[in-house]
């Protein structure tokens, strides 16, 4: 427990597997954190966040949890369920159409209990928007008595970092015991929280892992200007010791293919690949891409042959039955499914 800051116990080491097949045939050395294997609502990496989140959240007193992301949000999903588990209510707020069904991570937003509210966007900034509406929520329940926790994007706060700060000491220590000292850990960069959490516990602690973040929407000036100073919250929160700034981050920004959870054919074939070889699911908005960048990277010379790469294995799976991927999935896939009278 880093700094002394107290947590929940929601999960237990995940393991870290190696890549045969995949090794052979992209020459690298391929591990896997599967931090989809956490335990909850389905899994994926905010559960580590939610572990002090959650726990700041009972702490005081709430009774009800509030957060936002798109209408598909795994994040929103984890909150729900680690709402309920303890007994509070949750509330998934976004600025979002209404995708025609109840599915996927609405499904079992809804099947844990959440409200889900969906307020389609005027045009106005998003993060304007998010604040009306948010406020809007609050007062109403507020009014009926209850106490709301707000968790801001993907859990992406100074708190929600330390999730991945010790996932970081986690990882290190696994990979030291495979006898991968020198490696290089790849992850999704969404809300940026499991990135920086990452970042500063390989650094703090010592570890001999450098980490590339790989971002899976365009990256901007907006979040250029977010994760500098979100680096700085959590240094200062935490009074942490370090010079680290954003010229010790490694992002790389050209694998977005163009928007956030937009259907791509790249990202399908990298989902496929880790399927058929691996056995192991990837999401087509988070995990899918970063594979899909981290494939490209292999074929740009800038992952070397021989290198030991730890891909982290976000979660995300129920990304995959949202209907604008399930319908590309279909097209691709329905020659293979035989109906015999
Ligand atoms: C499955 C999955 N992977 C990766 C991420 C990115 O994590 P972060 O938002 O901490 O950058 C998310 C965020 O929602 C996610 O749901």
């Amino acid at each position: 427990m880093p700094f002394g800051i107290d947590k929940l116990h929601l999960v237990d080491e995940t393991p870290l597997q190696y890549l045969p097949e995949i090794s052979k045939l992209l020459d690298i050395e391929l591990y896997i954190k599967r931090d989809d294997m956490t335990p909850w609502g389905a899994g994926g990496n905010k559960l580590r966040k939610l572990e002090y989140l959650i726990k700041d959240a009972l702490d005081k007193g709430a009774t009800t949890i509030l957060t936002i992301g798109g209408a598909q949000t795994n994040h929103g999903r984890l909150t729900a369920a680690v709402a309920t588990k303890y007994g509070m209510k949750c509330i998934i707020a976004a600025i979002d159409d209404y995708p025609g069904e109840v599915s996927a991570n609405i499904l079992l937003d809804r099947i844990m209990g959440a409200e889900v509210v969906l307020k389609q966007s005027d045009g106005r900034s998003e993060s304007i928007q998010f604040d009306e509406l948010c406020a809007e929520i609050i007062k109403g329940r507020e009014a009926k008595g209850e106490i709301v926790y707000y968790i801001p994007m993907g859990g992406s706060n100074a708190l929600g970092a330390l999730g991945y700060y010790d996932a970081a000491i986690e990882l290190a220590r696994q990979a030291k015991e495979k006898g991968l000292e020198e490696a290089r850990v790849i992850s999704a960069v969404g809300s940026m929280g499991t990135y920086l959490g990452l970042l500063l516990g390989l650094k703090n602690e010592g570890a001999h892992l450098s980490l590339t973040g790989i971002a899976i929407s365009p990256f901007g000036e907006t979040k250029e200007k977010r994760i500098v100073e979100y680096l700085s919250e959590v240094i200062t929160q935490f009074n942490i010791n370090t010079a680290l700034n954003r010229e010790d981050m490694d992002i790389e920004k050209g694998y977005t293919r163009g928007a956030y959870n937009n259907p791509d054919y790249k990202v399908r074939e990298a989902i496929y690949l880790m399927a058929r070889k691996e056995a192991i699911l990837l999401d087509p908005c988070y995990t899918g891409k970063a594979f899909a960048g981290l494939i490209d990277m292999i074929k740009e010379g800038k992952i070397k042959k021989g290198e030991n790469i730890i891909f982290i294995h976000t979660g995300g799976l129920p990304g995959l039955y949202t209907k604008h991927h399930r319908v590309e999935f279909e097209n691709e896939l329905l020659d293979g499914v035989k109906v015999m009278l």
